[in-house]
């Protein structure tokens, strides 16, 4: 596995179960039946391919017998009472959510929602905390030269997010502080960036939202 899945895995809890959706090569659930977790695994993805490939994986691990695997979409096939966790990684924050929102069961505190979005983390961030959902911790995992974001979040926790903090989450719940620092100037550099090209012309509403994300920013890299 690579660093982004052991990083997603080293959240995983034991319990009663869990489902990998959009699982790929199915990585994650066959290092995690390899390990010894004692919850029941579920494996899922949208296409035969993928799926076949976990298979393999899994048979290749010597535990197949442990995995359960589902040809669906999203949530759609998952037996909601025999799991607690729900991993949902390497795709777009716009698709995770469009999964979240299909299986309104998932709003419940009995889940543990691990999510790993690989574009729009704000859209992600604002939709959880919009739907009752906790941010409990974050994580930042560089993997060959890249940074991913990877989110465990509750139902019925409270998380107030500023419109910077969408982007990046908040300081305080971040288990990278190094990583997180570096990757609040990046953003900064994004938005301040943006912000002259509009110099000039009537940025309006659009300019006005690039201010504020960019004074919030200037706030969280102050109160490091
Ligand atoms: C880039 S891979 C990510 C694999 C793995 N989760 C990881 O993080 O390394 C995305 C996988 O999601 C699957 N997928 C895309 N949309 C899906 C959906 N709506 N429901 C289930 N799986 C989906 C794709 O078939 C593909 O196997």
């Amino acid at each position: 596995m690579n660093r982004r899945l052991e990083a997603i895995a080293g959240l995983v809890r034991d319990g009663k179960g869990l489902i990998d959706v959009g699982t790929d090569h199915g990585y994650l659930p066959a290092s995690l039946a390899a390990a010894g977790y004692g919850g029941r695994l579920y494996a899922a993805d949208i296409n035969e391919g993928p799926l076949l490939a976990a298979r393999r994986t899994a048979a290749e691990a010597g535990v197949s017998e442990r995995i359960r695997f589902l040809l669906c979409d999203g949530l759609s096939l998952c037996p909601a009472e025999e799991i607690d966790t729900i991993v949902i990684a390497g795709m777009g924050g716009d698709l995770i959510v469009k999964i979240l929102d299909e299986a309104e069961w998932c709003l419940d505190t009995r889940y543990h929602l691990i999510l790993q979005p690989m574009t729009k983390a704000e859209v992600l961030r604002y939709w959880l905390i919009y739907n009752g959902f906790g941010i409990q911790e974050e994580i930042l995992a560089e993997d060959a030269g890249r940074l991913y974001q990877i989110l465990s979040a509750r139902y019925g926790v409270e998380t107030k997010l500023n419109d910077a903090e969408l982007f990046l989450g908040k300081r305080s719940l971040s288990q990278n502080p190094a990583l997180y620092a570096r990757e609040l100037k990046v953003l900064h550099e994004r938005f301040s960036h943006a912000l002259s090209a509009m110099e000039g012309r009537d940025g309006g509403a659009r300019a006005e939202l690039y201010r504020e994300i960019c004074r919030q920013l200037e706030e969280l890299e102050t109160t490091a």
